[in-house]
C-alpha cells in the first residue's frame, strides 16, 4: 500500500487534498494522470450502463437537495456511525472500528450492546485512556443556503446520489414515458462526515459515486438482482478488478441499511485487508413511498396491460468510483525483476490506462528523428487521444517511466525509421518489440486494444 501511495504521488496520479497548508483529513486530489484515469473509468462505466441500454437513462442532479428530501429518505434521522471518545484527549473513534480492531464482531450490535462491550473488555484508545459512552453520529454535511442562517434554510451536502433520482422520478417518467423494467443512472460526488477517515480513498470525506436506480415490478425484483449481480461482474472485467479477489457477503438482516430488504455487498482484498467495493440492494419501493408522502406529489408509473398505477420497486447496484480507482490500482501493480532489471509496472487496461500510447525518438539532439516522431505524435493524438511525448533520458529510462505509469505501448522513432517508415512498438506488459510500417500503425494499435 505504501508504494503504491508513493507511486500515485510521485508520479501524479493522486495527492492529499489541500496539501500546501498541511492537508485536509479526508480529502484527496486527482492529479493529471488519476484524472485521466478517472475520466476512463466514468466514461467506460457510463458507456456501459447507460448509452449501451436500451432500458436506462442518466441523470445528473444538483448536490444542495431539499432538507425534505433527506429527512423523507430517512437520512436526518438514521444516517450514523456509532462513535466513542477517549475521555481525556476527546478524539473520536468509529466505535465499531474499536471493537474489530479487538478481534470482536461489532455485527448486530446495537449503541448500548457496542458502549458494554468496550467497558467490559476495558479497551483503551491509542493514547491509552478510557472511552466514554458510544452515540450516534450522523455523517451527513450541514450548510446553510442564502443569507439568513434559520431551520429553514439548513441543506446538507448528498451523502449518497441516490435520492437526486428518486426525487427526478417523475421528471423522467413525464418527459420519456419508460417502460417498466428502466433505470435512471447517475456519477458524481458524495459526502460524508466519517469520523475516521482511512486507508488512501477507500474511506475519504468527498468522494464519488456510479450508481444506478433499477425500477421493477415487485413480483420481478428477484431475478432482476440476480442480473444486476451478473453485470457487476461484467463490469469488473471491463476495468481489470480480477473476480478471484472479489468475495460476495450477504448482508445480515441486522445490519441491513433503513431502506434495504437485502443487500449483496462484492468486497475486495485491498493491500489492507478484505472490504467492501461496491454493494447491490433492493430497496423496495421505500424510497418512492417516502418521497410521495413527505412531498404530497404521488410518483407512479401506469401499467401497460392492466392501466394499474404501479409504485415500482429499486434494485440499486452501487459503485464507489474511488474504491473502483483503488481496487483497479492496487490489482495492476506489479513489481518484476532484480536488481537493475527491476521495473515497477501498471498493468492497467489500455481502455482506461492515463495514456494509451508513449511516442519517442530514440535521440533527442537529432532534429530529423525528433520532427518525425513529432508528425507521428501529431497523429497518434488525433487518433487514440492520450498520447503522450516522452524524450528525456535514454531509451529503456522512458520505457520503465511510462511502465509505472501503465501505457500500453511505446513507439520509437529511431534511424531506420527515416529509411523504411518503420517505428518499433514495445508493449508493456511482455516487453516485446515489433517493428511496424507507420501506415500499418493506427490499425496495429487498434487491434491490440480491442
Ligand atoms: N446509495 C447507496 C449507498 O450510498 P453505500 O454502501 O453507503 O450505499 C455506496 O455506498 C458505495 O460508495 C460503497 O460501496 C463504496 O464503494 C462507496 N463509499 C461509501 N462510503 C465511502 C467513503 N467514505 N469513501 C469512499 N467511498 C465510499
Amino acid at each position: 500500500m505504501e508504494q503504491l501511495i508513493s507511486l500515485c504521488k510521485r508520479r501524479g496520479f493522486i495527492f492529499q487534498g489541500s496539501e500546501i497548508y498541511g492537508g485536509l483529513a479526508g480529502t484527496w486530489d486527482y492529479g493529471p494522470l488519476g484524472s485521466e484515469l478517472k475520466r476512463n473509468i466514468q466514461n467506460a462505466w457510463w458507456n456501459m450502463f447507460i448509452t449501451s441500454r436500451e432500458d436506462m437513462y442518466g441523470i445528473d442532479a444538483a448536490i444542495l437537495m431539499n432538507q425534505n428530501v433527506w429527512k423523507a429518505s430517512g437520512h436526518v434521522a438514521g444516517f450514523s456511525d456509532p462513535l466513542v471518545e477517549d475521555i481525556v484527549t476527546q478524539k473520536r473513534y468509529r466505535a465499531d472500528h474499536v471493537l474489530e480492531e479487538h478481534n470482536i464482531d461489532p455485527k448486530g450490535m446495537s449503541i448500548e450492546m457496542m458502549s458494554k462491550a468496550i467497558a467490559d473488555h476495558k479497551l483503551k484508545s491509542i493514547d491509552g485512556n478510557a472511552f466514554g459512552e458510544v452515540r450516534t453520529f450522523n455523517m451527513m454535511f450541514q450548510t446553510n443556503i442564502g443569507a439568513i442562517q434559520d431551520g429553514t434554510s439548513v441543506s446538507y451536502l448528498r451523502p449518497e446520489t441516490a435520492q437526486g433520482m428518486f426525487v427526478n422520478f417523475k421528471n423522467v417518467v413525464d418527459s420519456l414515458h419508460p417502460k417498466l423494467p428502466f433505470g435512471l443512472g447517475q456519477i458524481g460526488k458524495a459526502f460524508r462526515n466519517e469520523i475516521a477517515p482511512r486507508d488512501f480513498v477507500f474511506r475519504s470525506r468527498e468522494f464519488e459515486q456510479m450508481e444506478i436506480e433499477y425500477f421493477v415490478k415487485e413480483e420481478d425484483w428477484q431475478g432482476r438482482f440476480a442480473d444486476w449481480m451478473v453485470a457487476m461482474y461484467a463490469w469488473m472485467d471491463v476495468v481489470g478488478i480480477p473476480r478471484t479477489k472479489v468475495h460476495e457477503l450477504e448482508v445480515a438482516p441486522e445490519d441491513l441499511a433503513h431502506y434495504s430488504k437485502r443487500t449483496m455487498d462484492f468486497e475486495f482484498d485491498f493491500p489492507f485487508g478484505r472490504k467492501e467495493l461496491y454493494g447491490l440492494a433492493y430497496r423496495t419501493n421505500f424510497d418512492l413511498n417516502n418521497h410521495a408522502a413527505a412531498s404530497t406529489v404521488p410518483l407512479y408509473v401506469v401499467d401497460d396491460e392492466t392501466s394499474e398505477k404501479i409504485v415500482p420497486h429499486c434494485i440499486e447496484p452501487t459503485f464507489g468510483l474511488d474504491r473502483t480507482i483503488l481496487a483497479v490500482l492496487a490489482s495492476a501493480y506489479h513489481e518484476e525483476g532484480e536488481g537493475d532489471d527491476k521495473r515497477v509496472v501498471l498493468k492497467l487496461k489500455s481502455n482506461i490506462a492515463p495514456y494509451k500510447v508513449c511516442v519517442s525518438p530514440l535521440l533527442r539532439n537529432k532534429p530529423e528523428l525528433v520532427d518525425k516522431a513529432r508528425a507521428l505524435y501529431s497523429v497518434m493524438k488525433k487518433v487514440f487521444g492520450n498520447v503522450t511525448w516522452d524524450d528525456n533520458g535514454n531509451i529503456g529510462k522512458r520505457y520503465r517511466r511510462q511502465d509505472e505509469i501503465g501505457t500500453p505501448y511505446c513507439i520509437t522513432v529511431d534511424f531506420d525509421t527515416l529509411a523504411d517508415d518503420t517505428v518499433t512498438v514495445r508493449d508493456r506488459d511482455t516487453a516485446n518489440q515489433d517493428r511496424v510500417a507507420i501506415a500499418d500503425l493506427e490499425n496495429f494499435l487498434k487491434e491490440k486494444f480491442q
